[in-house]
């Protein structure tokens, strides 16, 4: 496995695997991460690996998709752990730039998915300039490496959605793959942030995937008012030391909000335990 530091490397480095060997055409699978690697960024790599010739993961700690500098400080960092981990799971080529190669000097471009998908939950949460940062940064990885394939947790729905949004309108040709969220056995979402939290904040954020499990069970029993399961997640969630953000249920697509849930529908749940901030959510399909 390499360890590449610019997009002038990178681009050297893939084209001689799309052109060297006896492969020809070899099929290229990315990964884009901000390191602090566990077990949900290795199954978007299984994936990955099963269905190219080559991955290469992205390790870079985004700094303008960062509200607070705070968080941005706190973010663990652990490159010499990931870079082990990224090979055992399969990753031939990682990709791991300094702010200065990403935003050199001068640099005055965003790019902006405008609309309901970007300016509620996280959009409202974490700020407007959060979703720029991110479809920005996203962009310009995915047009350094042109994968025919790149692969991103349903964990982080929205931002997905965006992804979507942002590769289909700027027309960059490539697939993307949407993978399930993997959990610990509390349920909670496998999350870098989940590292920060001490014994007792891990027993309250465990209430999270129990609220997403509770209103899975109140529509499995015929309830599909929003508000009745808003209220059923809010119980769940009031018991617990948390600073509750959202409970909403939104359209999949749109992330416009919706009274019933009639079609599948997005149950999204975002809160703090201490000053971690954690966020979670699942796909309702009505019976
Ligand atoms: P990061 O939080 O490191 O996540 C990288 C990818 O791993 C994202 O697609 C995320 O949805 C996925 N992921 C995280 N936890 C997961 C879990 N428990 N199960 C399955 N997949 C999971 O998301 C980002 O980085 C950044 O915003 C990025 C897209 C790299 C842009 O900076």
């Amino acid at each position: 496995m390499r360890i590449v530091r610019t997009i002038h490397e990178l681009r050297d480095a893939l084209q001689s695997v799309r052109t060297g060997g006896s492969i020809g055409a070899a099929r290229v699978g990315m990964v884009p991460t901000m390191g602090a690697l566990h077990e949900g960024h290795l199954s978007l790599v299984r994936t990955a690996r099963a269905e190219n010739d080559c991955v290469v993961m992205s390790i870079f700690v985004n700094p303008t998709q960062f509200g607070e500098a705070a968080d941005l400080a706190a973010y663990p960092r652990q490159e010499a752990q990931d870079v082990e981990l990224a090979e055992s799971a399969g990753v031939d080529l990682v990709f791991a730039p300094s702010v200065a190669e990403m935003y050199p000097t001068g640099f005055a471009t965003a790019v902006h998915v405008s609309g309901p998908l970007t300016e509620v939950l996280e959009g409202a949460g974490r700020g407007s300039a959060h979703f720029d940062g991110v479809a920005t940064i996203v962009s310009k990885l995915l047009l350094a490496v042109l994968p025919d394939n790149a692969y991103f947790g349903q964990k982080d729905a929205q931002q997905l959605r965006v992804v979507q949004r942002m590769t289909q309108d700027l027309g960059i040709p490539t697939r993307i793959r949407s993978c399930p969220t993997l959990r610990d056995e509390d349920g909670l979402a496998l999350s870098s942030r989940n590292a920060l939290l001490s014994d007792t904040e891990r027993a309250s954020a465990s209430r999270i995937p129990s609220a997403l499990t509770a209103v899975t069970a109140a529509l499995a029993a015929g309830d599909i008012s929003v508000s009745r399961l808003r209220a059923v997640a809010e119980e769940v969630l009031v018991g617990g030391n948390l600073d509750v953000e959202y409970v909403e249920i939104v359209d999949p697509d749109t992330f416009e909000s919706v009274k019933f849930v009639e079609r599948p529908a997005l149950c999204a749940i975002a809160a703090r335990v201490g000053t971690v901030r954690l966020i979670d959510n699942t796909l309702l399909v009505p019976q």
